[in-house]
């Protein structure tokens, strides 16, 4: 028996985190007033609570326009549809991020473009862009993640240059900002999701926001059916679909954006602490901060475990070990998305991959970034955000357990243990042995 809970020592933590969601008499008093006005669907689009929840969320992030929508993934869509994408132009996109980021591209018979990442932030590195770009390149699509931001200043820059758009994909960013901006506000359009993990949530949900009224309207039009915007200045026409926010979810995120400022603060200050306290341990690293990001939107916490400072005991063996010590963590949280398995790309069902081509582009082989590799293999370490909404001590707690880890981890040399297993599962496996899924 060894000190550490997974070789069968005491778990430094029994008592659960802070629930998630979170939710208080304003989400039910909110969804019995919905329940009894009989007024419950996205139609009249924007019905009530959408059309408000919508304008408070722009207001939010400094955007003129918001469209809540049915998810976040159809809100890419639908930035990518506003901002004029059409079959064949390519759009470049960071490889590590959730599929979900990348698939409406094909599904506009686009083409993805990989960019890796900064090891610095894990987002979008600036400096592979320019590589990237061809004749065909009409967006740039950074992802804001690991609670920051992907440098906004030199991806606009070079969006300008080249008369491109640029699309924030901002599901991990609410309430995030860049230079004061908020997230979602400095590019052409903003998509966020309200998907059960994430800073707000309605279950599902997502919300479109941008400042220019051209692509607002061939937005609504897009989310509405093809049917004509509420101004109709640009006349769009064009075939849309009914991917609308039920009234029910817009009441619920009402709420949700009431609560996020007070929540967002506790998470910062708890996060803070946690850093402070392991900031110069061996072996784990931190991603760095960026004065131009003016305020961090405080999503899952990630740090880097460096596998070669634990005499090669894989990523895998740490955080099952943590999550033995009571702490709810992931490794395998993104995957390269050439990589991953919910990305199955068949060529013959996008035929802008083999336009002008003797063969297919082969999305699957064509790409190796290395530093997306490392993170999601080998180094990121996820802690959900729901684990800093409590007091200093449940923070304090976090922080005892890895630290107990790193310092017994000797004893996971060579151990074969269930929990590790389950580290190693990729997000295309883990349904089979979850029941609780993100
Ligand atoms: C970075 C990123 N982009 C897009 C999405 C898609 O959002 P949704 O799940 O609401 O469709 C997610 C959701 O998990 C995400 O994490």
């Amino acid at each position: 028996m060894g000190k550490l809970a997974i070789t069968g020592g005491k778990p430094l933590r029994r008592k659960p985190f802070s629930a998630w969601p979170a939710y208080t008499g304003r989400e039910l008093a909110a969804l019995k007033q919905v329940l009894a006005s009989r007024n419950w669907g996205g139609y009249p689009f924007p019905n009530a609570k959408a059309g408000t929840f919508a304008q408070k969320f722009a207001r939010f992030h400094g955007a003129k326009y918001c469209i809540a929508l049915a998810n976040g993934t159809v809100a890419i869509e639908v930035a990518l549809k506003a901002i004029g994408i059409k079959p064949g132009d390519e759009v470049i996109v960071p490889a590590y991020t959730w599929e979900g980021s990348v698939g409406p591209i094909l599904l506009l018979n686009a083409v993805p473009v990989f960019v890796d990442i900064d090891p610095d932030t894990y987002c979008l590195d600036h400096r592979l862009i320019e590589k990237a770009l061809t004749p065909k390149t009409r967006a740039i699509l950074p992802v804001h993640l690991a609670m920051r931001f992907a440098d906004m200043d030199e991806i606009m820059r070079i969006a300008a240059d080249r008369k491109i758009a640029v699309i924030e994909d901002c599901a991990h960013a609410h309430g995030g900002r860049w230079r004061n901006k908020g997230a979602g506000a400095s590019g052409d359009a903003g998509c966020f999701s309200f998907q059960s993990s994430k800073l707000m949530t309605a279950g599902e949900g997502g919300a479109f926001v941008t400042s220019n009224l051209e692509y607002y309207e061939r937005a609504q039009s897009y989310v509405n059916c093809g049917r004509a915007s509420i101004t109709d200045n640009y006349r769009h026409r064009l075939i849309g679909f009914n991917y609308r926010i039920t009234e029910f979810q817009a009441a619920i995120l009402e709420a949700q954006l009431e609560r996020l400022p007070q929540q967002a603060k506790t998470r910062r200050a708890n996060m803070n602490h946690f850093e402070k306290r392991l900031a110069r341990i061996p072996g784990l690293g931190f991603l760095k901060r960026d004065k131009r990001n003016t305020r961090i939107a405080a999503y899952q916490y990630v740090f880097k475990y460096q596998p070669e400072h634990f005499g090669g005991i894989p990523r895998a063996a740490f955080l099952g070990a943590l999550e033995m010590e009571g702490v709810p963590c992931d490794g395998l949280f993104y995957e390269p998305v050439y990589r991953s398995a919910l990305f199955p790309v068949d060529a013959g069902e996008f035929p802008a991959l083999s336009w002008g081509r003797t063969e297919p582009l082969d999305l699957k082989s064509l790409y190796h970034c290395p530093v997306s590799e490392r993170a999601a293999y080998h180094e990121s370490v996820w802690l959900p955000h729901h684990i800093f909404l409590g007091t200093r001590k449940d923070t304090d707690d976090i922080a005892d357990a890895v630290l107990k880890v790193c310092e017994n981890m000797d004893e996971l040399r060579g151990l074969k243990h269930p929990a590790i297993d389950r580290k190693d599962m990729s997000r295309a496996e883990r349904p089979r042995v979850e029941k609780r899924q993100w």
